[in-house]
């Protein structure tokens, strides 16, 4: 029986924010981390931290199919996205509706998609952020769960900006998913 309090990481890279996902857990279980790529970086970090893996090259539909099988035997109960860099299918949002989360480098719904800290820069914004949402078949338009803000200071290039931002990310994701969760 799925858990919502058993969570899966879906990752394409380093995954920055898994660590503090794992490390930060409070009422929930980082029961799996997977990946569309065999050699993300952030596979090596959650075998070091004691994490099952799963990771599958494949077209989406397979990788799809596969994931939700591995999903299934690791019962787990929500999804939290963390650089996870291809667009889930409509079918797969379909099934898990309400039960995936994602972190976006942004106060949504300013910048959605990518290269936000850029955009953020040139547009000439005084504050940025990030923002926990449901995931829905719309890019980076579900339900907003929390945001933090980020202030954007003189000098700022979008690497020190992302950085800065990345840093508000590790203490929000966290928090926010222990309080999803729960609800
Ligand atoms: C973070 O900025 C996060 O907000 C976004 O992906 C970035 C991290 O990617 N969703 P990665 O973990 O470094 O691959």
């Amino acid at each position: 029986m799925a858990d919502r309090r058993r969570v899966a990481i879906l990752i394409s890279g380093r995954g920055s924010n898994m660590r503090a996902l794992i490390e930060g857990a409070q009422g929930y279980e980082v029961a799996l981390v997977a990946s569309n790529k065999v050699h993300a970086p952030g596979l090596d970090v959650a075998r070091s931290l004691g994490v099952p893996t799963f990771a599958f090259e494949a077209p989406r539909d397979g990788f799809e199919a596969a994931l939700e099988r591995s999903l299934t035997d690791h019962r787990i109960g929500t999804i939290a996205l963390a650089g996870y860099m291809r667009i889930l299918s409509p079918a797969f949002i379909a099934r898990w509706r309400g039960r995936i989360v994602n972190i976006h480098p942004s106060l949504l719904p300013r910048h959605k998609g990518l290269d936000t800290h850029n955009r953020v820069l040139a547009a000439g914004e005084a504050v940025t952020g990030c923002t926990v949402h449901l995931v829905s078949e719309e890019l980076d338009s579900g339900e907003v769960l929390a945001q933090a803000e980020v202030p954007v200071e003189p000098g700022d290039d979008a690497a020190r900006l992302a950085a800065r931002v990345l840093n508000a990310e590790h203490a929000l994701y966290p928090a926010a998913l222990s309080e999803f969760v729960r609800r």
